[in-house]
């Protein structure tokens, strides 16, 4: 369990001085990705059986900001800690939360209902907890479910790929996810069902068709990045003729050079997985709510408020 500390009327002020620093401290920094990453991977070690890790601040501690899934993350910790310095009565624990919240919201993410009074520990969980990002689908339910999360946590809370990106040196990986990695949006799904055809050949003329807006109109008409928007029958006809299709394959191309994880492809493979997959890419108020809730869902795992 999350252990909880008294909330009285001096922590709430506390808590929203905290807020308003972490505010400013994305502002100066642009550091709203990693502060993301942070909160997710210090309540993502959670345990349901046995009650253990969460979001308990315990990622703070050397042995196991120093687990190799955290590589790169004593930088957030190290923002944090001057936003600590000036809000001192908050613990660790809903500061790290507090963060993962204002980096979503400011990034132009849904906002999320914050809940303070998390105490923190001195105990960290074992290496391994986390996922693992070059295996599949049993892996990530193994693990998320581990914590109390279901398959649509799994895919709202994937989204968060939306922000940042991979960095060679900490990952192993190197790039991001969506061609606009500060905002927080569903390109994410987009580009992940896009990417499904980018493997398609593209000679140079083709791709030089993208760049006359008239053309590019069209195509965009039937893209994904598009959804949501008018759609007549008529328009929808244009989707059978082959021809046609061909150009809707090449727009999809230029997200070939963004990053893919073995894991964000397993959210194509699961028939669960991707019913929400492809309703995030056409729906976006979908997946901002979703996410929404799973995000306060992570961020109060073995933490009850009261
Ligand atoms: C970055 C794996 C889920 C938020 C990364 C990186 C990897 C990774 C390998 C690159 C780290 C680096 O090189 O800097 C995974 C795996 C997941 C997962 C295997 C399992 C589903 C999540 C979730 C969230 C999240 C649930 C948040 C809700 C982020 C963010 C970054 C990131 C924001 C970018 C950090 C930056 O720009 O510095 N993730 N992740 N990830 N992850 Fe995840």
């Amino acid at each position: 369990m999350v252990g909880r500390i008294a909330v009285n009327a001096e922590y709430l002020k506390e808590t929203e001085k905290a807020r308003r620093n972490l505010r400013k401290l994305i502002c100066r920094k642009n550091c709203a990705p990693i502060l993301l990453r942070l909160a997710w991977h210090d309540a993502g070690t959670y345990d349901a059986k046995t009650k253990t890790g969460g979001p308990d601040g315990s990622i703070r501690l050397e042995k196991e900001y120093t687990h190799s899934a955290n590589n790169g993350l004593k930088i957030a910790i190290d923002l944090c800690e001057t936003v600590k310095a000036k809000c001192p009565k908050i613990t660790y624990a809903d500061l790290y939360q507090l963060a993962g919240v204002v980096a979503v919201e400011q990034s132009g993410g849904p906002t999320i209902d914050f809940v303070p009074g998390r105490a923190d520990s001195t105990e960290s969980p074992e290496e391994g907890r986390l996922p693992d990002a070059k295996q599949g689908v049993t892996h990530l339910k193994e693990v998320f479910y581990r914590m109390g999360l279901s398959d649509k946590d799994i895919v709202a809370l994937s989204g968060g790929h939306t922000l940042g990106r991979a960095h060679q040196e900490r990952s192993g990986f190197e790039g991001s996810w969506t061609q606009e990695p500060q905002f927080f949006d569903n390109s994410y799904f987009v580009e992940l069902l896009n990417g499904e055809s980018a493997g398609l050949l593209k000679l140079p003329t083709d791709k030089a068709l993208l760049e006359d807006p008239e053309f590019r109109r069209y195509v965009e008409l039937l893209n994904g990045e598009s959804a949501g928007l008018l759609k007549l029958p008529t328009d929808k006809a244009l989707l059978e003729d082959p021809e046609f299709r061909r150009y809707v394959e090449l727009l999809n191309g230029e997200s070939a050079g963004l990053l893919k994880l073995p894991t964000d492809k397993a959210l194509l493979e699961d028939p669960e997985f991707r019913r929400y997959v492809e309703l995030y890419a056409k729906d976006e108020d979908a997946f901002l709510t979703d996410y929404a809730l799973s995000h306060k869902k992570l961020s109060e795992l073995g933490f009850s408020p009261p």
